[in-house]
C-alpha cells in the first residue's frame, strides 16, 4: 500500500499544502499520496482513524483542529508542547506523535530565505494567540537581544510572556499594549489575525529601526496592508508568510520521511502561480 498523508481542516480546498508536498515528493522520488480531509467539527478523532485504516502515515493539521490534535497525540515533542498546539501528525504503529512546525518554519523563512539573522535582533512580536505562541521558542533559540510581545489585550501578552520567560536564557522579554512596545525594531512580525479582516494592529509608525524586516505570518492579498504599512514607515523590507508555509510543510515532511525537500524551487513555483492569478484577477 502507498504511504498516504493529507491535510485536515475546515475548511481545506484552498489549502496549498497539496501542492507543496506533490513538487516535495517529486524532487525526491518519494512514492506518496497527499490529499485533504474536510475534518468533521467534534469528530476529528474519528476521521483520524479512519485515515490511518485506509494506509495514513501522518497528517497535516489546520485550522480548526490544531488543539484536537494536540490531545490526540500519545507523544508531543517539546516546540508542540510549548506551542500548546499540534499541526503535525506522525503514525508509526501504536504511536500518534504531534509536533508543531510552523515556528521552524517563520524561523527558517526569515534566515534561510530572506537572509536576515535573528541573533542579536530586537524583535517585535504582534500577538498573543496560537500563532505567535507557536512562534516563541524557535524565535528564543536564536537569541535575539530581544523580544517585546505587543497585544491588544495585555492579559494575554503577559500571560504568554510569563509562559516564556523560563526559555528565555539572557533574550529580555517583554509585553503590554502597542503603546508601551518601545523599539526600534529590526524584526516586526505580525502574528495576529488582524489581516485577516484586512485592518492593521494600532502599531506605533516608528517602531521600525533602520533596515528593519517586517513580516506577516499570512499570505498573498491578505498581507498586503500591513506590508505595505510597514514599508511606508520605515521598514526595508517586507514578507509575507508564503515562505513560512512552505518551510514548516518541509519541516512536517522531514519528520515523516526522515528526508529534506529544497524548499527555494517550490516556494518560487508558488509565487510565479501568485503572480498568475494576481493578473488573471486584474483583468
Ligand atoms: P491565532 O491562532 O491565529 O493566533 P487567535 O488565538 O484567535 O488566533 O489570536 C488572534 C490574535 O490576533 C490575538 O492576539 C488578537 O488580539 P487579542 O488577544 O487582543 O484578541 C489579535 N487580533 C485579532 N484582530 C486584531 C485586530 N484587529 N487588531 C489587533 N490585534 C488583533
Amino acid at each position: 500500500m502507498i504511504d498516504r498523508y493529507a491535510v485536515i481542516g475546515n475548511p481545506v480546498a484552498h489549502s496549498q499544502s497539496p501542492r507543496i508536498h506533490a513538487m516535495f515528493a517529486l524532487a525526491l522520488r518519494e512514492d506518496v499520496e497527499y490529499g485533504t480531509i474536510l475534518g468533521r467539527p467534534g469528530r476529528f478523532a474519528d476521521d483520524v482513524k479512519a485515515f490511518r485504516q485506509s494506509g495514513g502515515r501522518g497528517l497535516n493539521v489546520t485550522v480548526p483542529f490544531k488543539l484536537d490534535a494536540f490531545e490526540l497525540a500519545t507523544q508531543r515533542s517539546e516546540r508542540a508542547t510549548q506551542a500548546g498546539a499540534v499541526n503535525t501528525l506522525k503514525f508509526d504503529r501504536e504511536c500518534v506523535i504531534g509536533d508543531n512546525t510552523d515556528g521552524a518554519g517563520l524561523v527558517r523563512d526569515i534566515q534561510e530565505n530572506l537572509g536576515f539573522d535573528i541573533a542579536g535582533k530586537r524583535v517585535l512580536l504582534m500577538g498573543a494567540g496560537g500563532a505567535a505562541r507557536g512562534a516563541l521558542l524557535p524565535l528564543l533559540a536564536e537569541r535575539p537581544m530581544r523580544i517585546a510581545i505587543a497585544n491588544r489585550t495585555v492579559t494575554r501578552a503577559q500571560a504568554l510572556a510569563a509562559r516564556f520567560e523560563p526559555h528565555a536564557a539572557g533574550v529580555a522579554l517583554s509585553c503590554g499594549s502597542y503603546e508601551d512596545a518601545g523599539g526600534p525594531f529590526d524584526l516586526v512580525i505580525n502574528a495576529t489575525s488582524a489581516s485577516l479582516s484586512n485592518v492593521l494592529p494600532p502599531l506605533s509608525p516608528d517602531v521600525f529601526a533602520k533596515g528593519a524586516l517586517a513580516y506577516d505570518m499570512v499570505y498573498g492579498e491578505r498581507a498586503r496592508l500591513f506590508l505595505a504599512y510597514s514599508l511606508a514607515n520605515g521598514a526595508a523590507r517586507a514578507a509575507d508568510g508564503l515562505g513560512m508555509l512552505v518551510e514548516q510543510a518541509a519541516e512536517s515532511f522531514f519528520l515523516w520521511r526522515g528526508v529534506r525537500p529544497v524548499t527555494l524551487p517550490v516556494l518560487a513555483a508558488l509565487r510565479e502561480r501568485d503572480a498568475e492569478m494576481t493578473a488573471l484577477n486584474a483583468r
